[in-house]
């Protein structure tokens, strides 16, 4: 039990727990004005305190409860749909992998053109495979296609794949990034238009939240992180700022990051500011200056770069001759590695592109679904094994 006068953490809790409950059983709290991943002070021993209110978050609507889940309960459009499609073109029979299930909805797409045949699916983020299994589990059974989901990180695909005697697929299909689901959660910190706590981490099993990466590398290791993952020419600026800030107290929450970085910035309409700035890495394209820290602080978190670059060593291999891959990349991090190693794979006689400039939404999707203008589609073909020489045979 919290005593007077202790400083608690304020979190949210799961359901059913009481506050008092939850507080025993160190279970996360909201205090009465107090935002998830702040601290706040307690007056009265905190099990007598009727003002304490627990957040219970809605649970995942389960899916299989309709035969079709709504939009909203989805969260998220998958982008560049029938391109996708078009490109991967997949048939009755084969084998496909999603390594990017998110919500299911490539996966939900993919189901129905390859009846008979087999949908592997990964994600990193256990709720979102969960979710995409239970959408899929009753499309997949009306097919007649095998569905496995596995809770893996794409790094480790070859392996997965090895663990089930897959030696190869038809196609292959990786949506990089997160889904809007998880991007609108404020308890995953990933966004800072919401205030939560400042974790960020995909899969919440592994890994060290952001607050840990914020309060604990040294200044020029996060300017360095900042510059370099989030293209931020305020990097050295931001990093003595946060510093600064960190001296006082641990930053905890989205909330404390994002008026940290502003401030770096020079505040509303001082030196970093997007009004005050006509030119400039963030002001250029009048975004908020905390983007880029958060963006290269979700990119470190959660490996991403390392991620994709062991993905793209695995392929072409994981595709069976004629095979195709296609890869949807959000930012130009991303980009530029899919497309140097494409080339790679092309100038090594082992694959070939499918895509030699990128596909890109058209204004009708654009439109609809904001998201989908940084995303970026480019695919890839396994050739066929050539016949051996009989000489080499
Ligand atoms: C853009 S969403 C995919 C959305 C999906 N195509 C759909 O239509 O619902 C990206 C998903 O990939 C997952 N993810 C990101 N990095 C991953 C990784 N390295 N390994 C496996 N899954 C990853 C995220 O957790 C997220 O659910």
């Amino acid at each position: 039990m919290a005593s007077r006068g202790e400083r608690i953490k304020v979190h949210c809790a799961k359901p059913g727990h009481t506050p008092k409950a939850a507080v025993q059983a160190g279970m996360k709290v909201y205090g009465p004005r107090a935002a998830p991943g702040q601290t706040t002070r307690t007056k009265t021993p905190i099990s007598l305190r009727s003002s304490i209110r627990v957040h219970v978050p809605a649970p995942d609507p389960d899916p299989c409860d309709s035969p079709l889940p709504d939009a909203e309960t989805i969260g998220h459009a998958p982008v560049l749909l029938s391109e996708t499609l078009a490109l991967l073109a997949p048939g009755p029979g084969q084998t496909v992998l999603d390594v990017t299930l998110g919500r299911g909805g490539h996966a939900a797409a993919l189901v129905p053109l390859i009846p008979g045949g087999r949908l592997i699916g990964l994600d990193t983020d256990p709720t979102n495979a969960d979710f995409a299994r239970r959408r899929l589990e009753p499309l997949a059974q009306q097919h007649g296609v095998a569905l496995d989901v596995i809770h893996a990180n794409f790094a480790g695909v070859r392996s997965e794949l090895q663990k089930r005697d897959v030696v190869g697929v038809d196609a292959l299909l990786a949506d990089l990034g997160f889904a809007s689901n998880q991007m609108d959660d404020p308890q995953r910190g990933l966004a800072f238009r919401f205030d939560g706590p400042l974790d960020m981490r995909l899969d919440p099993t592994r890994g060290r939240p952001a607050s840990e990466w914020v309060n604990t590398l040294s200044e020029t290791a996060l300017a360095d992180l900042i510059y370099t993952l989030g293209e931020d020419r305020a990097s050295r600026r931001i990093a003595r700022k946060i510093v600064e800030r960190r001296s006082v107290s641990p930053i905890e929450t989205t909330e404390e990051l994002a008026r940290t970085v502003r401030a770096a910035a020079g505040g509303p309409g001082g030196r970093g500011d997007r009004r005050s700035r006509p030119s400039g890495a963030n002001s250029s394209r009048g975004i908020d200056p905390a983007t880029r820290t958060f963006m290269a602080l979700r990119i470190a978190v959660n490996a991403e770069l390392d991620a994709l670059d062991a993905l793209l060593q695995a392929l072409p291999d994981l595709l069976l001759p004629g095979g195709r891959a296609g890869i949807i990349s959000f930012h130009s991090l991303e980009d530029r590695r899919v497309k140097q190693r494409f080339l790679q794979a092309q100038q090594d006689d082992t694959a070939q592109r499918l895509t030699r400039k990128p596909v890109i939404a058209g204004p009708a999707e654009t439109a609809e679904n904001p998201r989908s203008r940084s995303a970026k589609l480019r695919g890839l073909q396994r050739l066929a094994d050539r016949p051996q020489h009989p000489a080499r045979a």
